[in-house]
């Protein structure tokens, strides 16, 4: 899988992809990211990227041409297929289901916008997907286009060292997580619930359910319902889920 993000702050993308897991999975070769100066085709002596918007208003704009040229580098004059993904508020909410998708492309490119947004045009020529990672509105496309890149590369073959680490886990299936504790056993007069200490697998991972559900009944009651539309909650779920309701 390859991944070019074209951004005008390509420094502050390379410092996240570097470290930790991504930056071991790039170092070995699971995920090929890059990421481009959408500036280096200003194509101008002044090099800029923005102007003025039609019409009026605050804000500047980022114009057409730096970005259509950035994109006919990185898909080599359309040689190249790619899925080009605008991150924007205007996008549809990214949810893991579209991640686990998008981790089945082979080449995607992520466009990050500034100032007040991009010119409509090049929208239109070159997106594919408008993606937004939640409502609330940010400063910039890097942090939702990196996010994009994490949640998709951890599902990437290699990269997790255990491939069923991401399917037990939250919104992977409909509920959330269980808690997990570590050593020591009793911390700040806290102690680790005792059945995790039985050595019992059977009663762990019935334990374990049962907080995953109480969890997601209390938190994201929507998980639940929806899960239990679409007949998706298992017989032991739906007993957890009735005794909790009991209660
Ligand atoms: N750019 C600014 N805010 C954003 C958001 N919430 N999602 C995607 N791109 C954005």
């Amino acid at each position: 899988m390859r991944i070019d993000i074209m951004t005008l702050f390509p420094e502050m993308c390379e410092a996240f992809l570097s470290e930790s897991i991504i930056g071991r999975a790039r170092a070995a070769g699971h995920v090929d990211i890059r990421c481009v100066n959408i500036r280096d085709y200003a194509g101008n002596k002044h090099n800029r990227v923005d102007d003025y918007p039609y019409g009026g208003g605050t804000g500047m704009v980022m114009k057409p041409n730096p970005i259509y040229d950035c994109y006919q580098a990185v898909t080599e004059g359309g040689a190249r297929k790619c899925h080009l993904i605008y991150l924007t508020p205007q996008g549809k909410t990214l949810t893991q289901e579209r991640v686990r998708e998008l981790s089945e492309m082979d080449d995607l490119v992520f466009l990050c916008g500034h100032y007040e947004g991009v010119d409509e045009r090049v929208i239109e020529e070159i997106v594919d997907e408008e993606i937004s990672i939640g409502d609330y509105v940010l400063t910039g496309g890097e942090l939702p286009a990196l996010i994009l890149a994490d949640s998709i590369s951890r599902m990437l073959p290699g990269v997790l060292a255990n491939e069923d680490a991401f399917t037990e886990e939250s919104h992977y299936g409909h509920l959330l997580e269980y808690p997990q504790y570590t050593r020591p056993a009793e911390w700040q007069g806290r102690e680790v619930p005792e059945v995790l200490l039985s050595g019992d697998h059977g009663k762990v991972d019935r334990w374990r359910l049962e907080q995953a559900v109480a969890r997601t009944l209390e938190r994201r009651p929507d998980m639940l319902e929806a899960a239990d539309a679409a007949g998706e909650l298992t017989k032991e779920e739906r007993e957890i889920l009735d005794t909790l309701k009991d209660v």
